[in-house]
């Protein structure tokens, strides 16, 4: 578990900058923990300050129990070997093949050649690079490069991996393929994994819980369905654009209100239920026509979510529609929008 109780961080100089002002979070074993915010929020220094590559100046980090900051710097260099670190520019040696590369820790670690051998051959099947272990970092694809960087910050087998902007500089399949990998060591090898974007995409795609950060404070956070579906703050709001379309594009309101007769309803609806076997019951229990007019539906990891724009007819419809805010869907009158 990684805690962290009122952590502030100050970057002193001519320009005081508050990075990180009171942040307490939790992030539990195994999880997929993402972390959002717009560049300059205090991300970076947020994951940096899990590992002390940032010294909080006030508050208290603690990790799998162990308080962070009253280590002597021996005992903080252990307890850092167990935390994984990889990056947007992956940061391989460029003069060292893959494999070489790999072994770096290990030989920081002073394991012995056949054990270090063994274990880089195991981490080059894991991350599926078994037939690139001589080439060097130069004769790689982007998303080889960082599977080596997982490879590597998994080499002692590290039971936190922190994963900074690490698919920000690969194209949208490539960032996928990555995330599955991530995906895999998380089910497989039990790593808790924290993952700092500011995709959403990113966020969606693989985490558990999720973290909003905005000039240095934690202004949302949560399981991710729920932040993702009932963001309370602007910023997260302004995350979500795109990401789940749960408005009505304004041109293709314009469009609906033409539709004479009936009344406009938007539904949403989230999780085993998609909204079709509810329309069903409802068309059969009430004398009322049912026209679905426009819709989306989208999946956040198992999760189905979506929205339907109905237009309902007959003398039965104020019925009709009482019965779907009954079953639990959101509904809302759009003939006004
Ligand atoms: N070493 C430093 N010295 C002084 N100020 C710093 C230092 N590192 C970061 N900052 C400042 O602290 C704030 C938070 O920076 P941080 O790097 O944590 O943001 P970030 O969310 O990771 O941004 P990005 O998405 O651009 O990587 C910024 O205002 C930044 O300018
Ligand atoms: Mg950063």
């Amino acid at each position: 578990m990684i805690q962290f109780e009122n952590v502030t961080k100050v970057y002193k100089g001519e320009n005081e900058v508050v990075a990180l002002s009171d942040v307490d979070l939790t992030i539990k074993d195994g999880e997929i923990f993402g972390i959002i915010g717009l560049s300059g929020a205090g991300k970076s220094t947020l994951v940096r300050c899990i590992n002390l590559l940032e010294t909080p100046d006030k508050g208290r980090v603690s990790v799998n129990g162990v308080d962070m900051l009253s280590l002597t710097s021996r005992r903080l260099r252990e307890e850092r070997k167990k935390i994984g670190m990889i990056f947007q520019h992956f940061n391989l040696l460029s003069s060292r093949t893959v494999e070489d590369n790999i072994a770096f820790p290990l030989e920081l670690s002073k394991v012995p050649k056949k054990v270090r051998k063994e274990k880089v051959a195991e981490l080059l099947e894991l991350v599926g690079l078994t037939d690139k272990a001589r080439a060097y970092p130069s004769q790689l694809s982007g998303g080889q490069k960082q599977r080596v960087g997982i490879a590597r910050a998994l080499a002692n087998d590290q039971e936190i991996l922190l994963c900074d902007e690490a698919t920000s500089a690969l194209d949208p399949q490539t960032t996928r393929s990555i995330l599955d990998l991530l995906k895999k060591i998380n089910k497989e090898r039990g790593i808790t994994i924290v993952i700092i974007t500011h995709e959403m995409n990113v966020i969606k795609e693989i985490c558990d819980k999720v973290a909003v950060i905005e000039d240095g404070r934690i202004i949302e956070s949560g399981v991710v369905e729920e932040v993702l579906l009932n963001p309370t703050t602007d910023t997260a709001k302004t995350f979500l654009k795109g990401v789940i379309k749960t408005e009505v594009p304004p041109e293709v309101a314009a469009r609906l209100k033409l539709s004479n007769g009936g009344e406009l309803i938007q539904i949403t609806f989230l999780g085993g239920e998609t909204g079709e076997p509810i329309i069903n019951e409802m068309v059969s229990k009430f004398d009322v026509l049912v026209n679905i007019l426009y819709g989306n539906i989208d999946q956040v990891q198992d999760i189905t979510f979506g929205m339907l724009v109905l237009k309902l007819t007959g003398p039965e419809q104020k019925l009709a529609k009482a019965f779907l805010e009954d079953k639990g869907l959101k509904v809302k009158v759009i003939s006004d929008v």
